[in-house]
C-alpha cells in the first residue's frame, strides 16, 4: 500500500509564502521611490492652486507652489517631475507660437525648479495641444493634422525647453520623424546631454479625459486624435514605433496608457531591453481614486499593487500622479 504522504506534492509552492521573511526573500520585483516620475500641472499666478475635479487630490499649482512641490519631491527621494502647463485660452493660436516662447509658463516653471531644486530632473512635454486653438497635438490645415510642419514647430519647442534647463524631453505628439529631427536640433544647439523619453507607443485612449480637463484642452479639442495616436487594437505596431524612435535617437521609451497596456510594456522590454517607462494616466488615477473615495477598494494598497505590476511587466519606471503619496507609503513600509 502506498504511504498516505506520497499522495501529497513534494513541491509545495506555498512553503515560500509562510512568513513575511520568506515572502520577502522570494520576492521577484520591488517598487522603490527611484521608479517614480511625478506629473504636475502648472498655472499662472502666485501662491494659489486650483483643484481638478476629475482628479481628486491633484491641483494646478502656480510656479512658486510648484517649486515647493519640487522640494517635497526631493525630500521624498523622487527623481523626476514632469511639467504640464495650463495655458490661458487667449494664448492658444492656430500656429501655436506660444509653445516655443522662451518665457512661456512651462519654461519659466522649468527654470524655477532647476534653480531652486537642481537635484530634481525636469521632464517637459513636447506637443502643441496646450497651445493649439483646436486642441490637437499638431498644426491643423484644412482639417488635417500636418506632419512635417508640426515637426518643425516641435523642434523649436524642444530647443526652448532644453534652453530653459529641461533634463528630459517627452515628445508626446506622435508625429513621424520628430525624434530624429529633435535629436539633430539638440546636437546642433550644443545640448548633447539632454535626454529624450519618447512617447513611442501612445494610444488614442479614452483614459486621457481628466488630463484634458487639467490642461484646459477638452473644450478646445475638435474631433479625436486617431490619425496620429495608435489604435488600441495594435501591438506589433508598437514595436515598430519603438524601433523607429530608438534608431532616431531616443534614450528612453514610453508606453501610454499604463495598466490596460502591460502586454505592450512586456513586449517592448523583452524585445529591445532598453529603458522602458509607462504612464499611469489621468483616467487610471481617476478610477482608483474614485473607487477608493467611495470605500469600494483600499486605495493605498491598490496604488502600490498597480505600480508593482508595471515593474513585473518590465518597466524601469512609471509616470504616476500617485508619486508623492506612494513615496510616503514606501517610507512607512
Ligand atoms: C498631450 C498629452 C496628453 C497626455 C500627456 N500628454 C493628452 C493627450 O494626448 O490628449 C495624457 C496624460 C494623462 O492622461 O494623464 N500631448
Amino acid at each position: 500500500m502506498t504511504p498516505v504522504t506520497a499522495a501529497f506534492p513534494a513541491t509545495r509552492l506555498r512553503r515560500l509564502r509562510t512568513s513575511d521573511a520568506l515572502r520577502r526573500l522570494a520576492g521577484e520585483n520591488t517598487l522603490t521611490v527611484d521608479d517614480l516620475i511625478w506629473p504636475v500641472f502648472v498655472m499662472e499666478g502666485t501662491d494659489a492652486e486650483q483643484p481638478i475635479a476629475s482628479m481628486p487630490g491633484v491641483s494646478r499649482l502656480t510656479i512658486d507652489r510648484l517649486v515647493d512641490a519640487a522640494r517635497e519631491a526631493r525630500d521624498l527621494g523622487i527623481p523626476a517631475m514632469c511639467i504640464f502647463p495650463y495655458i490661458e485660452p487667449e494664448l492658444k493660436t492656430q500656429d501655436c507660437a506660444e509653445a516655443w516662447g522662451k518665457d512661456n509658463l512651462s519654461n519659466r516653471a522649468t527654470r524655477a525648479i532647476k534653480e531652486a531644486v537642481p537635484e530634481i530632473a525636469v521632464m517637459t512635454d513636447v506637443a502643441l495641444d496646450p497651445y493649439n486653438i483646436n486642441g490637437h497635438d499638431g498644426i491643423v490645415r484644412d482639417g488635417v493634422i500636418v506632419n512635417d510642419e508640426t515637426v518643425e514647430a516641435l523642434i523649436k519647442m524642444a530647443l526652448a525647453q532644453a534652453e530653459a534647463g529641461a533634463d528630459i524631453l517627452g515628445p508626446s505628439d506622435m508625429m513621424d520623424g520628430r525624434i530624429g529631427a529633435m535629436r539633430r536640433g539638440l546636437e546642433e544647439a550644443g545640448h548633447q546631454n539632454v535626454t529624450i523619453m519618447s512617447y513611442s507607443a501612445k494610444y488614442a485612449s479614452a483614459f486621457y479625459g481628466p488630463f484634458r480637463d487639467a490642461v484646459g484642452a477638452s473644450g478646445a479639442l475638435k474631433g479625436d486624435k486617431k490619425t496620429y495616436q495608435m489604435n488600441p487594437a495594435n501591438s506589433d505596431e508598437a514595436l515598430r514605433h519603438i524601433h523607429r524612435d530608438l534608431s532616431e535617437g531616443a534614450d528612453m521609451v514610453m508606453v501610454k496608457p499604463g495598466m490596460p497596456y502591460l502586454d505592450i510594456c512586456q513586449r517592448v522590454k523583452a524585445e529591445f531591453g532598453v529603458p522602458t517607462y509607462a504612464y499611469q494616466v489621468s483616467g487610471e488615477y481617476a478610477m482608483i481614486m474614485g473607487a477608493a473615495q467611495n470605500g469600494w477598494i483600499d486605495g493605498e494598497r491598490v496604488m502600490i499593487e498597480s505600480l508593482l505590476a508595471f515593474k513585473r511587466a518590465g518597466c524601469d519606471g512609471i509616470l504616476t500622479y500617485f508619486a508623492p503619496t506612494v513615496a510616503r507609503l514606501l517610507q512607512k513600509a
